[in-house]
């Protein structure tokens, strides 16, 4: 086989290329490049354009050609930039007391909510967790997901983080979905933690963190801002620490109460995920930061709570990115696309800004410059679904599922 490979034709090719990287986006301006093409060499893209003049311009016999008779829509590999994927257990539990009325925090006061995974993920024998984490990394991938961000954070001690942020790279691995791990020791302080917020948080950045980086598990962090989890002002000083060490920052903040978006903004965090409570204030000041305003759908329609105000932010100027937050907690279901089309319903997003929330804004939220867009010099993650209009993917709410998938030039089987 050749290094050189052309794919196509592709009855729409949307490329995501030269869209603003911030507010609103209009339909009209997302670039079309009817039957097109994509010219990749070695897992990277080389030229994009119209397919049968990127055929007639190569050497015939120098090429692989992934030739499809068939109608297809295709668009940069999808980004989930948040998930909670590495976990052992159920939490169907706390989901019978939430729909029966109890709140997350409630639940979680009780002994329940986060500090329950903690107790089945600690529990988890390495392999095992290995597995699943492969697992649903794989399920990903099969509806074209080509990149997820991973949290730790569900072991909150110096032993188990290590377990789960090796559990999460070896999967990485093992295949081709790309797993991007995040610290998250500073998810909640655990209950047999001998010490107040403050010292547990000095304790995961003066003995874990310099272990994570030193062993190359991974290059984020990130904390739960909230009542019940950590304030800001120790969550301030924590993240400056990390920060120092080398990692990029994110927060969960302002999920249930405002603070989380304030931190971000001081501490240069590259993005900020939740945003339920977002009110005008934290929207405006958000919109004049650099950090990607991440919303999650998921967590909204698994708490069964409203939306984070998308369509808000989106007109404020900030860069809106959609993850799933997949998790056994507040977000069990990890549908990204399902999840985007309902939150576009919902909160009025263009195709443009949707798409852009799953791709080229959600790989900005993971500080990944190399994907999330089909043009050269790019990483060649490539999806197609089988239709003739692209509007046809979220009109389908989920229910239409890519039967292309190329991960890093590769072609996926489906
Ligand atoms: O993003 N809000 C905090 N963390 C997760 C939920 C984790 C859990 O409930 O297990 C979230 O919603
Ligand atoms: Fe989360």
């Amino acid at each position: 086989m050749g290094n050189l490979q052309l794919i196509g034709p592709f009855t729409q090719l949307i490329t995501m290329a030269g869209l603003p990287e911030k507010g609103p986006i209009s339909d009209e301006k997302m670039g079309i490049i009817p039957n097109g093409g994509v010219l990749m060499n070695y897992g990277v893209i080389l030229k994009v354009g119209e397919f049968d003049q990127l055929y007639k311009n190569v050497k015939q016999n120098s090429i692989d050609l992934i030739e499809f008779e068939h109608e297809a829509v295709a668009l940069p590999g999808f980004v989930d930039p948040h998930t909670h994927l590495c976990f052992a257990g159920s939490r169907a539990n706390d989901y019978a007391k939430r729909i029966s009325g109890k709140t997350y925090l409630e639940i979680a006061n009780e002994g329940g909510g986060i500090w329950q995974t903690v107790q089945d993920t600690r529990a988890a024998d390495k392999d095992q967790l290995f597995d699943d984490t492969l697992k649903r990394g794989k399920s990903l991938l099969h509806t074209g997901i080509t990149t997820a961000e991973v949290k730790s954070g569900y072991c909150l001690n110096f032993e188990g983080e290590l377990k789960m942020l090796k559990s999460i790279k070896k999967a990485d691995e093992h295949t081709e979905i790309d797993l991007i791990s995040t610290c998250l020791a500073a998810h909640m302080k655990p209950r047999d933690f001998d010490g107040n917020t403050e010292e547990y948080l000095s304790y995961i950045l003066n003995k874990l963190l310099p272990e994570v980086i030193g062993k190359n598990l991974s290059s984020r962090v990130d904390i739960f801002i909230e009542d019940g989890a950590f304030s800001e002002l120790e969550s301030k000083k924590y993240l400056i620490g990390a920060n120092r060490l080398g990692f990029d920052i994110t927060i969960h903040g302002d999920q249930f109460s405002q603070g989380g978006s304030r931190v971000a903004i001081e501490t240069g965090a590259i993005s900020v995920d939740h945003l339920e409570a977002s009110a005008d204030k934290e929207i405006l000041s958000l919109a004049k930061s650099d950090a990607i305003s991440t919303v999650l759908p998921g967590a909204s329609v698994g708490l069964g709570m409203p939306y984070a105000p998308a369509r808000k932010l989106l007109d404020a100027g900030n860069a809106v990115a959609i993850g799933s937050d997949w998790n056994p907690g507040s977000a069990p279901m990890g549908n990204l696309l399902l999840q985007a089309s309902l939150l576009s319903a919902s909160e009025k997003l263009s195709n443009a800004e949707t798409f852009a929330g799953i791709t080229i804004r959600a790989s900005k939220a993971l500080n990944l410059h190399d994907r999330g867009v089909i043009k050269q010099g790019m990483v060649a993650d490539i999806i197609a679904f089988p239709c003739t209009d692209y509007r046809e993917i979220l009109y389908h709410q989920g229910q239409l599922k890519p039967n292309i998938i190329i991960k890093k030039g590769k072609l996926i089987n489906v």
